[in-house]
């Protein structure tokens, strides 16, 4: 196997990142092929802690890590994320963090505006993480986009700034917020363009060529699919496509490069932000979910929701995903728990469905329909080895089988590194 891309495969946080770091132990390369610094993923090696968010999780294990033109980039948050690792005795050279020209990049104004935006729909907000990722793919559809390139031409830079300002002030006077004069992002942009450019590569040909000589990659996903711009739970998504078709686009390898493709998903639901959730827990287990998961957000810190595995939506993953596989992550935080329940369908409008509905106020009135299964009271933290989980753990992981349409490939039983069950198909 010479490729391997990973995904959400619910609403985010599954711990993609840790998955990618196991393993990236075994890979050449790490590629990011959408989102950008609103990603937050969480690795524990030996105890320490390392947390990224527009880097790729190769960096850690000094693994070539290319940054695709599907991401965004802010600049500023690159270089700011580049001097945290370097605390953390990881230098963060051109050898090794390579990012396309095409990249387009997230400007102060970016971040203003979706800011704005968030304050200005009140109630209807849909939580972003405010660091302007939504702004900065309208302007890449819209043409308007300033990509890491144009960096290196000044007369090109200047009709671009002015197309981009006209339309960034006028929505942000709209809104009663500051406007940006031109000189303002010149010199910003004059001051931090000779700290980036040196990362800058020609992805597609280096990608090209790793693939020549049968270099082993990962593709590491962001975010989720239920938070895919197409297929997640509009318009509480992302700005970007987070299924693995966006690989090859995302990073310019063509449609066949992903390899397996493995789906990481909760052995529970967390989702960070606003928009429906079903399963969502407002009792006790949600609380105990929440504090036995440090459900908080890696990067802003925010209390994540919490419920029940929802296996209605994990199967429509697996569906417009294409998964070969599940992970099935932070197993260790239901022992100890009585019951456990997975969603298998929905009662609306007092009738039985089996899809997530696409229409707002029908999400909103959904009722998930549980079924009930015997929880475990042995610990399974630290497992490293199937045949030692409690049978009703392993029961609860078939039942996840059955009902999604997946084998799982992989189970997690801690934060650490090490502490990951190898149990299908992946890597054989
Ligand atoms: P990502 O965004 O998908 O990479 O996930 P995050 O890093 O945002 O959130 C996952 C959190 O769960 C991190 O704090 C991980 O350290 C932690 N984690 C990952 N796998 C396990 C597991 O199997 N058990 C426990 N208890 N924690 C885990
Ligand atoms: P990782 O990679 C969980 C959510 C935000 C918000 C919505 C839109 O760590 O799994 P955005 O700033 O992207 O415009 O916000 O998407 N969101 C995430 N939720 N994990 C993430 O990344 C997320 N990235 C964005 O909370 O609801
Ligand atoms: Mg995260």
């Amino acid at each position: 196997m010479s490729s391997v891309t990973i995904v959400g495969a619910q609403w985010g946080d599954e711990g993609k990142g840790k998955i990618v770091d196991w393993l990236a132990s075994r890979a050449d390369v790490v590629v990011r092929f959408q989102g950008g610094h609103n990603a937050g993923h969480t690795l524990v090696i030996d105890g320490e802690i390392y947390k990224l968010s527009l880097l790729p999780s190769g960096v850690v294990r000094k693994k070539i890590s290319v940054i695709g033109n599907g991401v965004v980039v802010d600049p500023q948050a690159l270089l700011k994320e580049i001097a945290r690792f370097k605390e953390q005795n990881i230098e963060i050279t051109p050898q090794i963090l390579k990012v396309a020209e095409n990249c387009p990049l997230i400007l102060p104004s970016h971040v203003a505006l979706d800011q704005a935006r968030e304050k200005a729909r009140g109630e209807k907000k849909i939580g972003t993480t405010g660091r302007g990722i939504g702004p900065a793919y309208e302007d890449k559809v819209a043409r308007r986009a300033i990509r890491l390139c144009d960096l290196t031409e000044p007369e090109t830079l200047d009709w671009r700034l002015d197309e981009l300002l006209t339309h960034h002030n006028a929505l942000l006077a709209s809104m009663g917020e500051k406007t940006f004069t031109k000189a303002e992002v010149v010199a910003y942009l004059a001051d931090i363009g000779p700290k980036v450019l040196p990362f800058m590569a020609h992805v597609p040909e280096l990608m090209a060529e790793y693939q020549a000589q049968d270099k082993f990659i990962l593709f590491e996903g962001a975010q989720a699919i239920m938070l895919d711009v197409d297929h997640g739970t509009y318009p509480f998504v992302t700005s970007s496509n987070t299924v693995p078709s966006q690989t090859g686009v995302g990073s310019g390898t063509g449609p066949r490069a992903g390899g397996y493709i493995l789906g990481i998903a909760k052995a529970y639901t967390t989702r960070v932000g606003e928009g429906p959730f079903p399963t969502e827990l407002f009792d006790d287990v949600g609380k105990y979910l929440g504090e036995k998961g440090h459900e908080f957000g890696t990067i802003t810190g925010r209390a994540r929701r919490c419920g029940w595995f929802d296996a209605v939506l994990v199967k429509r993953a697996v569906q417009v995903g294409g998964l070969d596989g599940l992970a099935i992550m932070k197993l260790d935080v239901l022992d100890g728990l009585k019951e456990v329940k997975i969603c298998i369908g929905y009662e609306l409008n007092g009738q039985q469905i089996n899809r997530f509905p696409y229409t707002l106020e029908a999400q909103k009135r959904l009722k998930p329909i549980y079924e009930t299964m015997p929880g475990w009271d042995q610990s399974t933290y630290g497992i490293r080895d199937r045949s030692e989980l409690p049978d009703a753990a392993n029961k609860y992981i078939t039942r996840i089988e059955e009902l999604t349409g997946a084998k799982v490939s992989i189970i997690s039983t801690s934060p650490e590194r090490e502490d990951t069950i190898m149990s299908g198909d992946l890597l054989v």
